[in-house]
Formats: structure tokens, sequence, C-alpha cells
């Protein structure tokens, strides 16, 4: 057998440690011998011992392995609204940019067994299947910030390279259609986003549908005729608002995972779209679907572990229909319990 891929693993904040662990737990029992975890500080407990969210060693790290597994950072010890205190944010914020990953992919698929945990009626989220292309490491959250005590600015700047390769992305994704979500009506950096998609879409993708949405309608649409939408393409706050929506198409947040690629040369980032959730941490009923499925995506995305990926997709769904339930989806399953609950459907 080929050497084990090299994880590293930053568990993070609130709930992180505890999806960590039962990611760790699951690859330990239902994969022996194809990973190795090593995991670093990050996020609060880094600042906490190092007084940043990410150090220059944890970068390196991360640099030098085969994928990083992230599990979530944050949470009320270090919310601050001092500019010069350190968040737990800029860690997550600087490991994306320091490793060149400008494409955040984020799926979105209707459970059928989830049905009846989705707020929306089964008839407006039956049959989504939806990917949402988030822009990852420009825009506003990227340029330049001012603060004065009775005035504070963010800068947006997107560039014609960052909007063209991201486009890329979204149409080499894409079967038969791409939606770009932009506020073009307003912003310039919009104006120039649909400029460039435009010009992508007509010399190289022509055979694939292209349509314009301006973010509000968009917000809209996710709830009200979610299956309409195949690829959304957006920038990065932007994508950062649809996807926690488009969550809800699921049941809950505590489902949706993500990879974040763009480095041929370097390693993916694979993590939940959640947050630390501080309200229930602590209390081992965190749902560590998300987790599981992230890791999913760093099988297939990550390795090339096609057959692996699935396997551990449809467990999840296996265990979904067999009626596994933590809280946020209405049940009272821990995140122990729904661990074994996926393991025992992997064999
Ligand atoms: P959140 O996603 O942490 O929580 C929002 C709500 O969803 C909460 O009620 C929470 O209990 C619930 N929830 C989230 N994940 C869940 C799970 N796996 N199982 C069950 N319920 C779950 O968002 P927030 O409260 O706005 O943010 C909390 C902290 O997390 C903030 O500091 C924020 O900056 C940070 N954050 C980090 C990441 C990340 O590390 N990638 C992502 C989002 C937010
Ligand atoms: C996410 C999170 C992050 C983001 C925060 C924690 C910096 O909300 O991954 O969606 O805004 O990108
Ligand atoms: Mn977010």
């Amino acid at each position: 057998m080929s050497d084990p891929k090299r994880v590293a693993l930053l568990p993070g904040d609130g709930i992180g440690p505890e999806v960590a662990e039962a990611a760790v737990e699951l690859c330990a029992t239902a994969f022996p011998g194809r990973l190795e975890f090593e995991s670093h500080l990050f996020g609060g407990c880094s600042i906490d011992e190092n007084g940043t969210a990410m150090t220059d060693e944890t970068l390196a790290a991360c640099r030098e392995s085969d994928a990083v597994l992230l599990a979530a950072v944050g949470g009320p010890k270090w919310d601050t609204t001092d500019p010069d205190q350190p968040r737990p944010e800029q860690g997550l914020l600087g490991l994306r940019k320091g490793l060149g990953l400008f494409a955040n992919l984020r799926p979105v698929r209707a459970i059928p067994a989830l049905t009846d945990a989705s707020p929306l009626r089964p008839e407006v989220i039956e049959g989504t299947d939806l990917l949402v292309v988030r822009e990852l490491t420009g825009g506003i959250y990227f340029g330049e910030k001012t603060r004065t005590d009775d005035r504070a600015s963010d800068d947006c700047v997107y560039t014609r390279e960052e909007i063209e390769r991201i486009g890329r992305v979204a149409f080499e994704a894409a079967g038969s259609k791409v939606t770009s979500v932009d506020k073009a009506n307003v912003l310039e950096t919009s104006r120039l986003w649909r400029e460039v998609i435009v010009g992508l879409h007509e010399s190289e993708y022509p055979g694939i549908e292209l349509e314009h949405v301006l973010v509000d309608n968009a917000a809209m649409q996710l709830v009200s005729n979610p299956s309409s939408f195949e690829v959304i393409v957006t920038e990065n706050m932007f994508g950062d608002i649809l996807s926690d929506e488009a969550a809800m198409i699921t049941g809950s947040i505590g489902m949706l995972p993500s990879a974040s690629l763009g480095n041929p040369d370097g390693p993916g980032l694979f993590e939940p779209v959640h947050g630390s959730a501080p309200d229930i941490a602590g209390q081992g009923i965190a749902n560590p679907l998300a987790m599981f499925l992230s890791v999913a995506l760093m099988f297939r995305h990550g390795f090339g572990w096609t057959e692996e990926a699935a396997a551990l997709e449809s467990a999840v769904d296996g265990a979904l229909a067999d009626g596994l339930r933590t809280p946020d989806l209405g049940g009272q399953a821990g995140t122990v319990e729904a661990t074994q609950a996926v393991i025992e459907r992997l064999g």
C-alpha cells in the first residue's frame, strides 16, 4: 500500500475539536493506515498560546502537508472591536491567502431523508443540487482597511485576472448552466466582474448557458426556486452569505462541507461551512456530518480517492435514511452516536 497521506489537522475552537476528533476517529476506523494526522493550534487557542491566530510554523506545516483539514475557529472569548487585537478569523484568512486557495467550492444538495428537516417546503427543495463557487482570496475581505474613532473603511478590489480564474473554475464545474451573481447595478467591482465573465463565456465556454442575477434577487431565489441553480459563481462576501442561506436547503448549517482549491503545487483546505458554534460547544451534540463530508471532499479533490469519497458520502446518506438526527436536525443523537452511525455504514 502507498504511504499514508499527511493531513495537517486544525481543530480550532468551540465545537471545532469535537468534530475534528470525530473525523479522526472515522478515518482511523474506516480507512485504517491511509491517513496520518498532525494537529496544530489554530485560531483562538493559538492566540492564547502564541499571541497570534496562526504561527509561521503552523503555516509552514500546512504547506508541507498533503491536505489541510480545518474544523472551526472563533468565539466570544476573542471577540473584540479593537483593530489592534488579534482575532481567530485572521488565521483562517491568512491560511487561505497563504496557500493560494482562491476557489471555494460549497456543494448544496437536498438530501431526500432530510426533507422534513428543512424549513422550506419539500416541493420547493426537491431536486436541488447546486454548487456555490465562491472567490476566496480577494474582494472586501482583503482590501485595505482604515479606522479612526469616527470613520472606518474596507476597500473592495478585484482584478481581471482574479475574476477570470474563478470564472474558469465555475465553467469547468458546470454541466450546462452557470449563474454569475453580482451587484452590477451599484458596484464597480461587479461591473468588471460581469464584463470578465461575459468575455470568458464568449471566448471559451459558449456551449454553457450563462445567466446573471443580482445578489439580492439571488438570495430570494435561493429559497423560492433553489433547484433552478446549477453552479453559482460569485465574489467573496456574497458567496459567504449565500452559502449559509443555501445550507438551510439541507436542513442545517451542520451539513455543509467545503473545499478550497486553486494552487496545483500545494495542498487544498477542507472545512465545514459552519463556525465554532459557541452556543452548543462542550455539550457533545455538534453535528459532525459537515466535517465528514469535508473529509469526503478531501478524498476526492485532495487525493483523487473517488471511490472512498463516494463511499463516505453514501454512508452519511444511509445513516440519515436510517433516522440519524442530531439536535440541529430535530433529533437527539450526540456527536459520538452520529460518528458511530456513519462508521457502521462504512462496514
Ligand atoms: P456558527 O456557524 O458557528 O453557528 C451558527 C448556528 O448554527 C449556531 O446556532 C450553531 O449552534 C449552529 N451550528 C453550527 N454548526 C453546527 C453543527 N456542526 N452542529 C450543530 N449546530 C451547528 O456561526 P456564528 O455563531 O455566527 O459564529 C461563531 C464563531 O464562528 C464566530 O467567531 C465566527 O467568526 C466563527 N466562524 C468560523 C468559521 C470557520 O472557522 N470556518 C465559519 C463561520 C464562523
Ligand atoms: C466562512 C466563515 C469565514 C468567512 C470567517 C470565519 C472568516 O464565515 O468560512 O464562511 O467569512 O469566510
Ligand atoms: Mn461564512
